[in-house]
């Protein structure tokens, strides 16, 4: 594989970019427009300085990442590539639009995979040109510091997809896991719950927001407590992939915390909205319970 192509110029898609170029891979990255693809690669540019400024990576090695990265106009573009990783808004029929226009450029050796969270990967395999050459390729946020990516293939996938695929993860330095096609896969099956628990018990007034975080950061040894962690998701898809699972499963214990409902009724999605379990106008983020 030598070039990829990565729809959807976002945290996500922006993440993978980056650690694709800095691997080797020649990227294509599209998005809406070429604007948001071309302001999707001045935000890795900004990433790659940091870097530069704490030593990690030396400008050289910026000069060459940031090189490999071509914002292109759209999803239509991607014909050069041998791989292409979707990694649009989380909508289903978003999703499949794409797919229709990639399907009309992707070689008959190529391969299209989806960063989905939560959408089964047999299902959007219909919308995808060939079944056997797609599969779900989750990457996790920050993209450039989580050491993960789980695969998970669908019902038609092939086992040279699969092998594929990995193989380029592997390339990226990052540990692959894989999961069947069934709700949540692995990390989302294991901390969705954990996330919705921490409302649950926050509704039920077991502790406030920030002894639930303490208590998980310091009795867990988690980097961040269920709540910083569900504001830094989004408190929109916490409760999008918490409602996956409790119909994908049927089983009750999946069902979504009232609270986080409420919240997301509110608007209140986390950081992205400058308001979650935390309010972020301020120089540190402030409790709001
Ligand atoms: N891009 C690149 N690097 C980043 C970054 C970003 N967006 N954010 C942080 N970093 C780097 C920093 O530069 C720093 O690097 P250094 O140690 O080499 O100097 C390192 O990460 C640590 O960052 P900070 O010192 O700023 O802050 P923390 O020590 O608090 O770490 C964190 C931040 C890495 C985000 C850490 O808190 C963490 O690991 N949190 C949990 C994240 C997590 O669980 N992610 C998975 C979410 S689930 C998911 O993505 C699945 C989806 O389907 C929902």
């Amino acid at each position: 594989m030598k070039t990829i192509g990565v729809i959807g110029a976002g945290q996500m898609g922006a993440g993978i970019a980056q650690v694709s170029a800095a691997a080797g891979y020649r990227v294509l990255l599209s998005d809406v427009s070429l604007d948001r693809a071309e302001a999707g690669k001045a935000g890795i540019a900004k990433q790659l300085a940091k870097l530069v400024e704490k030593e990690k990576i030396t400008a050289e090695a910026r000069d060459a990442t940031l090189a490999g990265i071509e914002p292109v106009e759209d999803a239509a573009s991607m014909a050069p590539c041998d791989l292409v990783i979707e990694a649009a808004t989380e909508r289903e029929e978003i999703k499949r639009r794409i797919f229709g226009s990639v399907g009309l450029v992707l070689r008959d050796d190529a391969i299209l995979a989806s960063n989905t969270s939560s959408i089964p990967i047999t299902r959007l395999a219909q919308a995808s040109p060939d079944p056997a050459r797609f599969m779900g390729v989750h990457f996790f946020n920050p993209v450039p510091v989580m050491g993960l990516i789980e695969l998970i293939r669908g019902l038609a996938t092939a086992d040279e997809t699969v092998q594929a695929v990995e193989a380029f993860g592997r390339s990226l330095g990052k540990e692959i896991v894989h999961a069947n096609d069934a709700p949540g896969f692995i990390v989302n099956r294991v901390l969705m719950p954990m996330l919705n628990e921490a409302c649950f018990a926050l509704g039920e007034g077991v502790a406030t927001i920030r002894d639930v975080d303490t208590a998980c950061k310091l009795g867990l040894n988690h980097p961040m407590g269920p709540f910083t962690l569900a504001d830094f998701i989004g408190l929109d898809t916490c409760l999008e992939i918490t409602r996956v699972l409790f119909e994908g499963t049927g089983d009750p214990k999946f069902r979504p915390a009232p609270l986080l409902m409420k919240y997301v009724e509110a608007g209140w999605y986390g950081r992205k909205t400058g308001r979650g379990f935390y309010d972020y106008s301020g120089p540190e983020p402030v409790p709001t319970r």
